[in-house]
């Protein structure tokens, strides 16, 4: 099964994208994690995200593209894999369509989590993140066992730099400019499911099992 995850900043990407992975035996691919595990490791291409990240602001297509289309080419890709974060763009839509065209394949869902501009704002302050393994917890909604440590890793739970609120709202902008224009493309395209993404994690964990059963 090849699955997107759509949604704003915050909307609950990431926290679905390990539940579906989880379920369906398939990798979860999360782009902002490989840039923020490159920028823990001090990589080139980690120093050249940064600089756009920080700001809320995109990385460019072309540092993107390539990337994930080598990714979904390996091994555990074989029974498929759920994008969480990529594509991003209209142009990153047409690669990874053309990526997979290639193949003779296509994705089957793409799932739009779908929560308002104002209750985005609020969830990112309670938002802690585990950089070693990615797990991603709120203060509030979804606590660790143990507070600061990572239920997953035991790694330490740190505050992501791009959750300041004036890189949230910036990071809403792009999302509203660059990568709304997606959710028209996948209903064009007959695979877009939308969820209430305010209901509780596991209510939103519910309606997605729904749509990929
Ligand atoms: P990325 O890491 O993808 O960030 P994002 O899209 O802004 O999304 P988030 O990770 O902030 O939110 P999420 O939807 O995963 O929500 P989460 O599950 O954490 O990208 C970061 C940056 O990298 C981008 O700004 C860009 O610069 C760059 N980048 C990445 N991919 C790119 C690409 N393809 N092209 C160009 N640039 C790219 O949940 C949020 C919080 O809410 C958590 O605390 C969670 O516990 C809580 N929560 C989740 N669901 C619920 C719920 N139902 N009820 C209550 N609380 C909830
Ligand atoms: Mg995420």
């Amino acid at each position: 099964m090849k699955i997107i995850m759509l949604g704003a900043p915050g909307a609950g990407k990431g926290t679905q994208a390990i539940k579906i992975a989880e379920k369906y035996g398939i990798p979860h691919i999360s782009t902002g994690d490989i840039f923020r595990a490159n920028i823990k490791n001090g990589t080139e291409l980690g120093k050249k995200a940064k600089e756009f990240m920080d700001k809320g602001a995109l990385v460019p297509d072309e540092l993107t593209c390539d990337l994930v289309v080598d990714r979904i080419h390996q091994d555990d890709c074989k029974n498929g894999f759920v994008l969480d974060g990529f594509p991003r763009t209209i142009p990153q839509a047409k690669a990874l369509d053309t990526a997979l065209d290639k193949d003779g394949e296509s994705i089957d869902h793409a799932i739009d989590i779908e929560v308002p501009d104002q209750n985005i704002v609020k969830r990112m302050g309670g938002r802690r993140a585990c950089l070693n393994c990615g797990a991603t917890y709120h203060i509030i909604s979804a606590p660790p066992k143990t507070e600061g440590i990572c239920d997953n890793c035991g790694g330490k739970l740190t505050i992501r730099e791009d959750d300041k609120p004036q890189t949230v709202q910036e990071r809403l902008s792009v999302y509203h400019q660059k990568t709304q224009p997606l959710i028209d493309y996948y209903k064009k395209a007959g695979i877009l499911d939308q969820v209430d993404g305010t209901q509780p994690l596991d209510q939103v964990f519910s309606m997605i099992e729904e749509v990929l059963d």
